[in-house]
């Protein structure tokens, strides 16, 4: 028999997944256009994925985001993912593995990524209310090569069983001075703002993922979940990933590297946050729901012609490496725009 804490990671999968038709209607993507130029002057074969993030060199700048593990069921999952990540050169992140520090049975579920990867670039993952030694100890387990530390306020909101208690700075401050590998700050799902931005870099974070709206939803999520109260009001809270990259770019700390992820449901989604900024990108609920409808061969070869639609969108913009991407035109929605334009003149934190 399972623990709950396991079958939570199940619904959560189930969930997951039956929502992601829903939100390809939404996509938040929409709001922004590449412009077209007809003599990119460039072949594909001029053009390098390459990306230089959390201190390393990556071949791709798309990665396999956190999603799970805990369970049976996970561990099957995690295992697929992790041999998939190595034959793709894929970075990939595990779900969070705060229940093996309540339940040691379920290491293997996680154990089970790095035995099927074992040199390949895995990140661990961990809530923001743990200790330094309890992140120690998850990044140990599967000798990760950093820590996604998840931030997740609006989520906890929503669990019945969720905190209650949002100190969070202290405990991420300590674990970013004391851990072994790079740590990044990673949102699930709301977005970030330059405020947090701001508390980020104060207290000497480097890496961070805006984990943006416009995806996987996790207010929705635990909604479904929780029968007892009502929180459909939240499906629309928190900033979208372009939003996000938008704060990114008004808050201009040029120390902090950013990531991101949240609602990519394309190499082109990719491309454009790219050139908003993102050093890499995350994808969760569209490789889930490839792996589910079309197994593990499905998922590999839809990772292989990622890479290489990717590798002809830069092209197609003229860009041959991701420096060159900082020159592309681009046009965004009148909504975003106005985004952009109020939160650039307010007097906001
Ligand atoms: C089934 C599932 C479980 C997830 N579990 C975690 C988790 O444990 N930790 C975490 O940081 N993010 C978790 N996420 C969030 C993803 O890493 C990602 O930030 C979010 O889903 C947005 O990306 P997407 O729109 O590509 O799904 C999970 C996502 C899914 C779909």
């Amino acid at each position: 028999m399972e623990s709950a804490h396991a079958h939570r990671k199940d619904e959560h999968l189930a969930i997951a997944e039956s929502q992601y038709r829903q939100r390809l209607a939404n996509d938040a993507f929409q709001a922004m256009r590449l412009v077209h130029h007809g003599l990119p002057e460039l072949a594909i074969t001029d053009v390098s994925l390459k990306t230089h993030v959390l201190d390393t060199e990556w071949q791709h700048p798309f990665y396999i985001e956190a999603m799970t593990g805990g369970s049976n069921k996970t561990t099957a999952i995690n295992q697929q993912l992790a041999e998939i990540a190595q034959a793709t050169n894929l970075a990939m992140a595990v779900g969070s593995e705060s229940i093996v520090l309540k339940d040691p049975t379920s290491q293997k579920s996680f154990t089970i990524v790095r035995k099927s990867n074992p040199h390949g670039f895995i990140m661990a993952n961990l809530g923001a209310s743990h200790s330094v030694e309890n992140a120690q100890r998850v990044v140990d387990l599967i000798n990760a090569n950093a820590l996604e530390i998840h931030i997740n306020s609006a989520q906890e909101i929503v669990m019945p069983e969720g905190d209650r208690d949002f100190h969070w700075l202290k405990n991420i401050e300590a674990i970013v001075n004391h851990l072994s590998v790079p740590v990044i700050v990673k949102e699930v799902g709301f977005g970030i703002s330059k405020k947090t931005i701001q508390q980020l870099q104060n207290i000497g974070v480097k890496h961070i993922n805006v984990g943006g709206r416009g995806g996987t939803n996790f207010a929705t999520i635990e909604d479904r979940r929780n029968h007892a109260i009502d929180y459909a009001f939240l499906a629309d809270w928190g900033q979208t990933t372009l939003e996000s990259l938008i704060e990114t770019q008004i808050a201009n700390s040029q120390k902090i590297e950013v990531l991101a992820t949240g609602g990519i449901n394309s190499p082109l989604d990719i491309l454009k946050a790219q050139v908003m900024g993102a050093k890499a990108v995350g994808i969760a609920g569209h490789f889930l729901h490839t792996l589910l409808t079309e197994k593990q061969a499905g998922l590999h070869q839809e990772i292989l012609n990622w890479q290489y639609q990717l590798q002809q969108l830069f092209a197609l913009v003229g860009a041959k490496d991701q420096h060159a991407l900082t020159t592309v035109d681009y046009i965004l929605s009148p909504t975003l725009l106005n985004y952009y334009q109020q939160r650039q003149t307010q007097n906001f934190k």
